[in-house]
């Protein structure tokens, strides 16, 4: 199958992940909060960016090679992290990690992964950067970063936006536990999916949060508690402060909004801030995040990069955050469809649909460089 003819953009990918995952994981992945206005208020503040095309300009060749705290990309985008991929399907996590590597982009990989930082650490490379959900104890914290650091993640990400679980009211009626119940209705879900199946029974590992499992004493414990719900802790200014102290790679806090925020993250030696809104999955009366970047570069500076997340459909989405204000965006979950749908090869094809996209907007606007999009932005949409 010729995936460019049949599955040309992420919508298509979605659709495809819808028919060959069991609902309850579908409905994990694909939800946000509430009415899930966080979606739509991201989607129509995207939309609403607009360039200026140019005409005549010859062939142009768009250089999407990227540096983001002392490396250098190959594309402008990279994987963000995603609780529990490898329920989506099996082994998705060290898929991931594979095609970071050969695409040369970062991979994320969560704290509330299925895959461990030991299972991906033979295939991050230079490409691995870990998540870090603030935990319940600085013990905890102290035991947890060496061993993230030993696994060969050189960059850590701390998530600001989950002070605790937000309702995500579709995931909910989805009736999705971790690991999975083994109740008749999800069983029948599953059995509805058999490659799904397969898939989990070949890579033989039952989708449970491998890193934080190991934090959390088994015995007396309830087979269906969150191992993330027994140990997280909520984020606040000195964790941050203490956990700067503890961290000697590049820290990034992710879960941005406010430009005050962002300005004294910095001064408390924050290396690079992501703005995003966790795709409308917390909370869903904020801001657009697009419309927050230009706020937030303007109180940072120049000099401090920016990431940008929730709600990237195209590879023109790319192209607006950067024109906006970002040094560089991450794709959340984009991937996973693209792994749900059609493991390893759906991830390649996802890669190319972006970059593909990007390309061809760029030779829309005649401009080579990435830094140059700002210069076409609509001034009056
Ligand atoms: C199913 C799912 C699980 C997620 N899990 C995490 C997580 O464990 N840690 C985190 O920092 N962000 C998590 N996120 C948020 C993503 O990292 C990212 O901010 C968001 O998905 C980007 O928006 P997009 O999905 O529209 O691209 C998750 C998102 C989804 C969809």
């Amino acid at each position: 199958m010729d995936l460019d003819l049949s599955h040309p953009s992420i919508e298509d990918l979605r659709r495809a992940a819808q028919k060959r995952i069991p609902k309850f994981a579908f409905e994990y992945l694909d939800s946000a909060t509430g009415r899930e206005l966080g979606l739509k208020v991201n989607r129509d503040a995207l939309d609403a960016v607009g360039f200026m095309p140019s005409v005549l300009c010859g062939r142009t060749k768009a250089n999407l090679q990227t540096n983001l705290l002392g490396q250098c990309y190959d594309l402008p985008f990279g994987i963000a992290p995603v609780g529990m991929s490898g329920l989506m399907w099996a082994g998705a996590e060290r898929m991931l990690a594979q095609a970071a590597v050969a695409h040369n982009i970062p991979f994320s990989l969560s704290s509330v992964a299925v895959a461990s930082p030991e299972d991906v650490s033979p295939y991050i490379g230079q490409n691995g950067w870990f998540q870090h959900y603030p935990v319940n104890s600085a013990d905890l914290r102290r035991k947890m970063l060496p061993r993230i650091k030993a696994a060969g993640f050189h960059t850590l990400i701390i998530t600001v936006d989950v002070p605790e679980e937000s309702r995500r009211e579709r995931q909910r009626r989805a009736n999705l536990t971790v690991p999975p119940k083994t109740d008749l209705r999800t069983l029948t879900e599953m059995a509805a999916r058999p490659t799904w199946c397969l898939a989990h029974l070949r890579e033989g590992i039952i989708p449970r949060m491998r890193f934080f499992d190991d934090y959390v004493p088994q015995r007396g414990r309830e087979s269906f508690t969150h191992a993330g719900a027994l140990i997280r802790g909520i984020p606040d200014w000195r964790y941050l402060q203490e956990l700067r102290g503890e961290w000697d790679g590049h820290l990034i806090v992710k879960g941005v909004l406010r430009p005050e925020d962002a300005q004294r993250m910095v001064d408390l030696g924050a290396d690079c801030i992501w703005v995003s809104n966790h795709s409308g999955r917390q909370f869903e009366a904020g801001p657009a995040v697009i419309d927050q970047l230009p706020k937030i570069r303007e109180a940072v500076g120049p000099d401090v990069p920016l990431i940008y997340d929730s709600g990237i459909a195209w590879g023109l989405d790319i192209m607006r955050a950067l024109a906006k204000g970002a040094n560089f965006v991450m794709v959340g979950r984009a991937f996973q469809y693209a792994v749900a749908a059609f493991g390893a090869k759906g991830i390649d094809h996802l890669v190319h649909v972006l970059k593909a996209d990007v390309a061809a907007n760029m030779s829309q606007l005649g401009v080579e460089q990435l830094g140059q999009l700002s210069q076409y932005l609509l001034k009056d949409k």
